[in-house]
């Protein structure tokens, strides 16, 4: 029952597995029995097949996405104490995991993996007093960050205990059995009568009956709900896409790329970023190399290098890279920036600049891959898996992951004040809520979308970072609705594409602030008016009070005011939705479209 759970959710995260059961060994005392393996949820599968786990009915399971640690056997949750009494799985990030970790250590604990999870196994095991869920409410007390955890104890036979801060758990009432699961899929097929948790409350699940607390112990309030999805539809969130989930997703994805990453002292700490300060000071040269979307957002990331840091920073192809012959030495920063971690045209990029002296920084989202164990650094973001093969959340974060490189150089060259720092990441912060904002704004975009369902070819235009979510916007309109989209900077629209201008022809103008650069907003404005006055029907994207672009937008799309340089993390989802609403208006396969796979692993 665990493994079919598992197998529900392995869409999540699928870079290893375990399970943990409670059962009775020869002396008739309780014992846990589990396994666990690196690698898809089928080399768990084998190694149950050859060496079944003993008999029970209570127990938990993970499929993993490596967050602290790469994806192995040792690392493979349950995670369990000295005693083998307490497995539990996480998910999420446990902040504070390095403190609490050496102080189990002082406690003579053996902590034998590399993971954040494994401090909660040893935590439990000493707050046990024969009361799981009282033992969860005390460590879950200590714990700083996002998590939900779940786990049993082998005195505590039939019981199993969840807790949850800021990431899923969900409850599933059987009829003399009970679930708990990231989400329905998991139990969807034993029951539609759920329980949803609320933010820091513990769950105790027995056959009989489920109890839920707060973290200090007082009864909670819960929402019981039926669930009307289909195993499927449950699998997406109850959305019709992944692709849609995953554009969902992205508040939480920017949130959790940001976590963990400002110290006590306000200071950046990029704790993976494994590259000496003093190296890092040397650097006269920045190379971003990347494909596709991810090239999108290094060459928005080159804005802030270059702003932020003073040093030159060139963004190429990964595909063009290495065949240009780039002048490339000890003193340069090659940054990686790839989803998959496995881009075969990004890795051999890498390898050629590794091979010519430069030091690699790889920003990815899959823990455990290629790129990153081939590079001397890494920044992971935490989208969380992204199933669709248009990427939506991996953007965003890298974006946050790129803007944090470009303040962290800042801050080791002393060319940004910690002051300054500061004052960029709690505008980085906010970006959370100003993308929730737009999501919330998206129905006339989409109606747009339908509306031009039939139009053969949409132009983009931006200038300054507006530029590259022009060319993201054209990409993901090319690769869901399989038509001609383009995007330019509007600077260029003059010297020859605006002869492409015709009566009716959609263009979607990304409008920089009115505040600040103004220079740059009068000068796409003026382009705005050139392309209306030949015809074109203008989609504007302009932030909120932006008045000057009213009289020539025939539509308007509003976003919050953010500062120049992150304006993309708002600009760019109504060009998402409105590609992915276009593509379903088409009867497209959003999540698979034709000709393309999630991961080009050829040149
Ligand atoms: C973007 O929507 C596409 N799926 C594609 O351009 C993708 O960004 C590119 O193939 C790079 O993939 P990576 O980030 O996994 O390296």
């Amino acid at each position: 029952m665990v493994i079919a759970g598992l197998r529900r959710l392995e869409y999540r995260g699928y870079d290893s597995a375990g399970v943990a059961v409670q059962t009775r060994g020869a002396d008739g005392q309780w014992l846990l029995a589990t396994d666990k393996r690196a690698g898809k949820l089928v080399n768990l599968e084998k190694s149950l097949a050859e060496t079944p786990l003993a008999a029970g009915t209570t127990g938990i399971g993970h499929t993993r996405w490596a967050t602290h640690g790469g994806p192995t056997d040792a690392n493979a949750h349950p995670h369990l104490d000295d005693h083998r009494k307490v497995a539990v799985v996480h998910n999420g990030i446990i902040e504070n995991f390095a403190k609490l970790r050496a102080d189990l250590a002082d406690r003579g604990h053996t902590l034998r993996s590399e993971t954040d999870t494994e401090v909660v196994a040893h935590l439990l095991a000493e707050a046990y007093d024969g009361d799981l869920a009282g033992a969860m409410r005390a460590v879950c007390r200590r714990l700083d960050g996002a998590f939900t955890l779940v786990a049993v104890h082998a005195d505590a036979p039939g019981t199993v205990v969840g807790a949850r801060r800021n990431s899923p758990l969900v409850v599933g009432v059987g009829d003399g059995e009970n679930f708990l699961a990231s989400d329905v899929a998991a139990f969807i097929a034993h029951t539609r009568e759920a329980i949803e948790l609320g933010q820091d409350q513990v769950v105790e699940l027995r056959p009989d009956g489920v109890t839920v607390t707060n973290f200090d112990g007082t009864p909670a309030e819960v929402r019981e709900y039926h669930v009307d999805w289909d195993a499927s539809a449950a699998e997406k969130g109850g959305y019709d896409y992944f692709m849609l989930k995953e554009i969902a997703e992205q508040p939480k994805a920017v949130a959790d790329t940001l976590l963990g990453r400002i110290g006590t002292d306000g200071r950046l700490t990029l704790d993976e970023l494994r590259i000496p300060d003093q190296v890092l000071r040397e650097v006269d040269k920045v190379v971003i190399v990347a494909c596709g979307t991810a090239f999108h957002a290094g060459m928005i990331a080159k804005y802030a290098i270059e702003h932020w840091t003073r040093i030159p920073c060139e963004v190429e192809v990964a595909s063009e890279f290495r065949y240009r012959d780039p002048i490339l030495d000890d003193r340069t920063l090659v940054v990686a920036i790839s989803q998959s971690g496995e881009t075969m045209d990004t890795l051999m990029a890498l390898r050629h600049a590794r091979e010519q002296g430069a030091k690699v920084l790889a920003i990815c989202n899959t823990n455990g891959s290629t790129i990153p164990r081939e590079s001397d650094a890494v920044l992971y973001t935490h989208a969380g898996p992204e199933v669709a093969v248009a990427s939506t959340k991996a953007f965003l974060t890298q974006l946050v992951a790129c803007y944090l490189v470009a303040l962290y150089l800042g801050q080791v060259r002393g060319t940004k004040w910690g002051d300054e720092i500061t004052s960029v990441i709690r505008e980085l912060g906010d970006a959370p809520r100003q993308v929730e904002q737009v999501l919330g704004t998206m129905e006339p975009v989409r109606a747009l979308a339908r509306s031009l369902a039939d139009a053969r070819s949409v132009l983009f235009l931006g200038r300054h970072v507006g530029y590259p979510v022009a060319l993201e916007g054209a990409l993901k309109l090319k690769e869901l609705a399989y038509m001609h989209a383009e995007g330019f900077a509007a600077g260029e629209l003059k010297h020859g594409p605006i002869a492409l201008i015709e009566e009716g022809l959609p263009v979607v103008v990304v409008v920089p602030s009115p505040r600040g650069r103004s220079i740059l907003h009068d000068k796409i404005v003026s382009n705005i008016q050139e392309i209306r006055a030949r015809g074109a029907r203008t989609i504007v994207i302009a932030e909120e009070g932006d008045e000057a672009v009213v009289p020539y937008a025939d539509h308007l799309i509003r976003i919050p005011a953010t500062p120049t340089l992150l304006q993309p993390l708002v600009s760019t989802v109504p060009l998402q939705v409105f590609a992915c609403e276009l593509a379903t208006a088409k009867g497209h396969e959003v999540d698979q479209p034709r000709n393309l796979a999630k991961s080009v692993t050829v040149e």
